[in-house]
């Protein structure tokens, strides 16, 4: 009893300090000062501020409300304010001893000054319920603005299906660090994922493989029919979770590689007519969709209209990598196809500038596409390989075959956001105590790795401004469980952030080790899983290295 009664005493007495300041990715101008204001659910929200961000700033302040089991009412704790010469992902946020003011222009700026408070209180705020600290925030000016304009992350449901609740908390996770766009990788040779109405069998047959492999090695496979798909209406769903969260999703139809499940699907779309089975293994698959095939321009079309019907986004993904197996022994089908051939004649294709007529033959297909996209007001992007041919202007490229091909795409007046293998590559290992981690594709990406992350490096000054962004990619081959493909992402995802956001000399691998506690601490009241080997711990069992 005495013990009870003395540890109440010592926690009523303690005069509790505001937490330290630990906000990823790190603000871009912070002037901290002495003293801590105590934040209470009394919010003034000016008349000109967007009816969008009123939505959010509700829903903050009854959070607000919960964690102090106070009512939200109007006050003067809090204020709100439109500011339009800021710029749409900026904030101004201001702590001292008469409250806490905030002004932004557009609705991602209110997002990301409620969500750097969030960072600076204690890390139950991220729960339900009440917090057992008072919400004490330190005094501070901040003026913030990204680095970056696109700040990505990339899912594939493909090689394993993750449900549209795993979805939401991918997306949520994303928001904390302020992350504005999700590329989507919803089509594959393991699995089609989204629902096409004008073509029942991509999802009817094409969302389902027979079997999957299971280790590294090319003939294990487990027999077991897996697979699944989003409805448009869930789709929908998820587009607009997201941009309550702030973030755009871009949907990637990859062509006209990576297409074996459209094809096992409609077999006609191949140059051999098949028939073709849902791929069950990983790797570049053969067979692609038949250039020559007038059928195949006409079904994509078709596709992408549904596409762009679903997700609004400016920019839409053809994906174009990895169309070609190269291999010396057996051509690809569309050195042999007579349609493709007669394409090649028709077209005119001869080789230049060391591009083959393959690839200039996979430029034509691209071409078609962005032209259709740009008629139907939207951006086209790709992979790097869309770069090895003829490409038109207007089109993006994401780099992932390293940063070469944003540098290249960037000298030449193109757009680029950089995902290089080596910096960006998600599915890769953590740590290096691979006995103890779970089985993945291979590589090593530590989170000091990530962080080191220059993504503007070997690209010339005046072109570095086509470099939009920086996005991570995270394939799954040998990820099938939420909690293995959280495991990848965290904290790796708060080291790219840093990468998106922050001014170059605002990076700093101490300061930003030391906010890891915290990212911690949020991961475990919002139930994540994350990894641990920067604790010392290893792989889903979190056992200490011998
Ligand atoms: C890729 O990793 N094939 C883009
Ligand atoms: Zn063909």
């Amino acid at each position: 009893m005495a013990a009870i009664s003395l540890s109440v005493m010592a926690v009523s007495c303690t005069k509790a300090g505001p937490e330290p300041f630990t906000v990823v990715p790190q603000p871009n101008e912070v002037v901290l000062s002495e003293g801590a204001f105590r934040l209470a659910p009394a919010f003034t929200v000016k008349e000109d501020v967007p009816e969008k961000a009123k939505e959010a700033i509700a829903a903050f302040q009854a959070r607000i409300a919960e964690a102090t089991g106070k009512n939200a009412v109007e006050g003067p704790a809090v204020t709100f304010s439109y500011d339009p010469s800021l710029s749409s992902e900026q904030y101004v946020l201001d702590v001292d001893g008469s409250g806490v003011r905030v002004s932004a222009s557009a609705y991602n700026g209110y997002l990301y000054a409620m969500q750097t408070i969030r960072q600076m209180l204690p890390a139950e705020i991220y729960a339900q319920g009440k917090v057992s600290k008072p919400l004490l925030l330190q005094y501070v000016h901040i003026n913030d603005a990204p680095r970056f304009a696109y700040r990505g992350m990339h899912a594939d449901p493909c090689r394993h299906f993750f449900d549209v609740n795993e979805v939401k908390r991918y997306l949520d996770i994303m928001a904390v660090y302020k992350l504005n766009t999700f590329h989507w990788h919803l089509t594959d040779d393991q699995g089609w994922r989204i629902e096409i109405k004008k073509y029942p069998r991509l999802t009817e047959v094409g969302a389902w493989r027979n079997g999957t492999m299971i280790a590294k090695d090319w003939g294990s496979n487990d027999g077991i029919r897996y697979g699944g798909f989003y409805t448009q209406d869930q789709l929908r769903e998820i587009v607009a979770y997201a941009a309550n969260l702030g973030i755009t999703v871009i949907p990637e139809v990859d062509l006209p590689g990576h297409m074996v499940a459209a094809l096992a699907a409609y077999p006609e779309l191949g140059c051999t007519g098949g028939p073709y089975e849902v791929w069950q293994r990983w790797g570049v698959a053969r067979d692609i969709l038949c250039a020559g095939n007038p059928k195949v321009y006409e079904f994509l079309e078709d596709v992408f209209t549904e596409v762009m019907d679903i997700f609004p986004s400016e920019y839409i993904y053809i994906g174009g990598d990895e169309c070609f197996t190269n291999d010396p022994k057996r051509p690809d089908p569309w050195e042999v196809c007579p349609k493709c051939q007669a394409k090649m004649r028709e077209l005119g294709i001869r080789p230049h500038d060391g591009f083959s007529k393959k690839q200039l033959l996979q430029a034509h297909v691209t071409a078609h596409m962005q032209k259709f996209l740009s008629d139907h007001g939207r951006k086209m992007a790709g992979w790097d390989e869309i770069l090895d041919g003829d490409l038109m202007p207007g089109a993006t490229i994401l780099s992932w075959r390293g940063p070469q091909g944003g540098v290249k795409a960037a000298s030449k007046g193109f757009d680029a956001i950089m995902c290089p293998v080596d910096y960006c590559y998600f599915d890769f290992y953590q740590s290096d105590k691979l006995d103890l981690e779970p089985l993945c594709i291979g590589g090593n990406l530590p989170i000091e790795k990530v962080y080191s992350h220059d993504p503007v490096k070997g690209v010339p000054a005046d072109k570095q401004k086509h470099i939009i962004g920086v996005q991570a990619n995270l394939w799954t081959e040998y990820i099938s469980t939420v909690e293995h493909l959280e495991y990848m992402l965290l904290p790796r995802l708060s080291a790219l952030s840093e990468v998106q956001w922050c001014q170059p000399s605002n990076k700093d691998y101490d300061r930003f080790k030391a906010t890891l506690d915290h990212q911690a601490a949020i991961y475990d009241v919002m139930g994540y899983n994350y990894s641990k080997d920067f604790w010392g711990l290893y792989g889903l069992e979190f056992k200490p290295a011998e």
